[in-house]
């Protein structure tokens, strides 16, 4: 459920035109649904009433701060994965004790910087990052909250690319050497040990990995219970799917809170979940003109918006919807539709059966909020994408185009071309 619709005749984002839109602030640009962002973070957050879970949004899916506090309004943690995703949650609003930071690879000043913040929780994914946070700990005399992230070897997600839990991925530790880590770190007087922490893979659409992965999970506490070692958190991680274009829909909040009951039934433990495709991304399109059709046997739809704005088709092979602006019932017709970089990659799909389309036409790509502008880029001197946020009737530019003349003062040119 969204809140993109046509209504008469025109592509709405609630009570606004996507045209209205793309007039006031040019294209491209990402806009977002503060509705469908509320209403998602509140299905999934219900789904588990009364169970008290803290629901962690994953910034790295949508990292705009007006974003972030919509949903740190209704009472959203964050699940960070840098220094940078924790200042950003910060400055949206997020409490520091609903900040999970993840994460294989944060560096001494990052995690300094988390145990100074007083962050919820660090989720620590190997031996060397445990005695480096140790150390870290000490010298700034604090107890940060750990937890230790298990691999719980089960392979799952929309692409292998996007999938983690593999034994052979490069997140966490076995669930052998998580229950040594814990023990240690229980033993470490620096350290808080809370609990433990699991993430399998994204755009997941079958609950059975997700239940298999949990399961290893309760028995990992089970067992830490039984040797007398206390646990009082699991952090389950993000991974359900959304539909993307006419495929059997993936569970629901509903489906998946129910399964989570069944795995933890009769066991007293606090949960964490970390969802950000499900939160943001039906609660976001990038709108894009047509900027010239080339006469081909299929016509090629040359648009304004190109791989840099939205990178996910070109590295994943990702589906996106494409729909005109304006709502047309004539027959459709077969198009390949491109951005205008210099290399085939950028192409968003070949052979789609749009609506018959001109020069100047606008398109939305749909279910775009999720790790869209995040992974925007500069690419071929292009100005980065722009955010704006719909509320009922309003919207705002939340986040204002980067153009090329901005860009340039960051460069410069060395003092041996500049003499000459
Ligand atoms: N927690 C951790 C530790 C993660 O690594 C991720 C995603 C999440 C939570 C959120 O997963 P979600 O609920 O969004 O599935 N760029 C890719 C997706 C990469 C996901 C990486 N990790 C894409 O465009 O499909």
């Amino acid at each position: 459920m969204n809140h993109f619709e046509y209504r008469g005749g025109a592509l709405c984002c609630e009570d606004v035109k996507l045209a209205d839109i793309a007039d006031a602030v040019g294209t491209p640009a990402y806009v977002y649904s503060t509705a469908t962002l509320e209403r998602h973070y509140d299905v999934f957050r219900s789904a588990f009433a009364p169970r008290d879970v803290l629901v962690a949004f994953a910034v790295k899916a949508n990292a705009n701060i007006a974003v972030l506090a919509t949903l740190a309004r209704k009472g959203a943690g964050a699940d960070t994965v840098s220094q940078g995703e924790i200042e950003r949650a910060l400055k949206a609003g997020v409490p520091p004790d609903k900040i999970i930071f993840s994460g294989v690879g944060k560096t001494e000043a990052e995690l300094a910087f988390a145990v100074q913040t007083g962050v919820h929780q660090i989720n620590v994914e190997s031996i060397a990052e445990l005695e480096t946070l140790a150390r870290i700990a000490w010298a700034l005399k604090k107890k940060p909250a750990i937890a230790i992230r298990v691999n719980p070897d089960v392979g799952a997600g929309g692409h292998e690319k996007i999938s983690t839990g593999k034994g052979d991925a490069k997140f966490g530790v076995s669930p052998e050497q998580a229950l040594a880590l814990y023990a240690r770190a229980t033993d470490d007087k620096n350290l808080d040990s809370k609990g433990l922490a699991v993430h399998i893979g994204s755009q997941i659409r079958d609950l059975s990995p997700l239940e298999a992965a949990f399961r290893v999970m309760r028995s990992l506490a089970e067992k830490l219970r039984g040797e007398g070692i206390a646990i009082e958190r699991l952090d389950l991680g993000g991974g359900l799917g959304v539909p993307y274009f006419n495929e059997p829909d993936p569970p629901a909040p509903a489906e998946y809170a129910a399964m989570v009951e069944r795995v933890f039934a009769g066991f007293d433990i606090k949960l964490s979940f970390e969802p950000g495709r499900m939160i943001a991304a039906n609660a976001g399109v990038l709108i894009a003109r047509v900027v010239r059709l080339q006469d081909r046997p299929r016509p090629i739809v040359v648009l304004d918006a190109a791989m840099n704005d939205l990178i996910r088709p070109a590295i994943y092979d990702a589906y996106h919807g494409i729909k005109p602006a304006r709502e047309t019932n004539a027959p459709k017709q077969a198009y390949d539709v491109v951005g205008p970089i210099c290399e085939t990659g950028d192409t968003f799909t070949r052979n789609r059966m749009l609506p018959p389309l001109e020069e100047g036409d606008l398109v939305a790509f749909m279910t775009a909020g999720a790790y869209g502008a995040v992974m925007a880029s500069t690419y071929n001197a292009r100005a980065l994408v722009p955010e704006v946020l719909v509320r009922g009737d309003r919207f705002e530019l939340v986040r204002r185009r980067w153009e090329v003349a901005e860009q340039l003062t960051l460069e410069k040119l060395p003092p041996w071309l500049e003499e000459a």
